[in-house]
């Protein structure tokens, strides 16, 4: 199966890392192309850099738009009419960074990334929360735990999206476990309950339930 994956920064290169290493067949873009270029040669087979963030969904299953929250909008307005019919998922929190690296949140308290995006989304694009919910090294370290796997939080409102995020968190190494529709998904952000975890299924199921 083929993810296109737009943003191949901080996290958007641990995911094309961990799926690739799961058998996944990779698109990468980002702004400039170098990165993409850099990361699908790191890769090597089953990852290429596409031509751009249109042609990177050319014949993917699926889009992975690893994107700092203010770029997504304008991104998204690029690529919408790839976007209709087509699984988006979305691992960004609502944050920005100053020089000295001080984050602040872009949302208003009690509004989610998650809810955000789906109105930027054309009709038709089938939106899934996930791959934002741990820092970019705990996602790395944790990814193929064993005996018992690390669950991946995710939210959506779409089963078919649900289908498709759950093979990729397997493909990725984690056991999925759906919170619920995209108004649950500030719990997986930054500040979140369900954010920073490495809990096997038992205990996300308790978590999840408590809410
Ligand atoms: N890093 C983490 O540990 C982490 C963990 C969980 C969630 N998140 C969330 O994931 C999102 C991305 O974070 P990040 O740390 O990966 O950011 P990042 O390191 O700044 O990477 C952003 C990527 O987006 C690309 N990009 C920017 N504008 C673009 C455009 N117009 N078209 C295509 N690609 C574009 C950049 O391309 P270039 O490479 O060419 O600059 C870069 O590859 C954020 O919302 C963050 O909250 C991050």
């Amino acid at each position: 199966m083929t993810t296109a994956i737009i943003g191949t920064g901080g996290i958007g290169s641990v995911i094309a890392r961990q799926l690739a290493s799961g058998g996944e067949t990779l698109r990468l873009s980002s702004a400039d192309t170098k990165s993409a270029r850099r990361l699908a040669a790191e890769i090597g087979r089953g990852a290429v850099a596409a031509a751009g963030n249109r042609d990177a969904l050319q014949g993917a299953d699926a889009v992975v738009l690893a994107l700092r929250f203010a770029v997504l909008k304008s991104v998204i307005d690029e690529i919408a009419e790839s976007l209709v019919g087509n699984v988006v998922v979305v691992p960004s929190n609502p944050l920005s960074a100053d020089a000295q690296g001080n984050l602040s949140r872009l949302l208003p308290k009690g509004q989610s990334s998650g809810e955000v995006v789906a109105g930027w989304l054309p009709p038709g694009a089938r939106l899934a929360m996930a791959f934002g919910t741990m820092s970019a090294d705990l996602f790395e370290s944790a990814s193929k735990r064993s005996p018992e796997r690390a669950v991946l939080f995710y939210a959506t409102d779409d089963d078919r999206a649900g289908e498709e995020v759950e093979r990729l968190i397997r493909t990725a190494g984690f056991e999925p476990a759906r919170i619920g529709g995209i108004e649950q998904s500030g719990r997986l952000e930054v500040g979140g309950d369900l954010h920073d975890l490495i809990v096997g299924p038992a205990q996300a199921r308790s978590l999840m339930g408590g809410a």
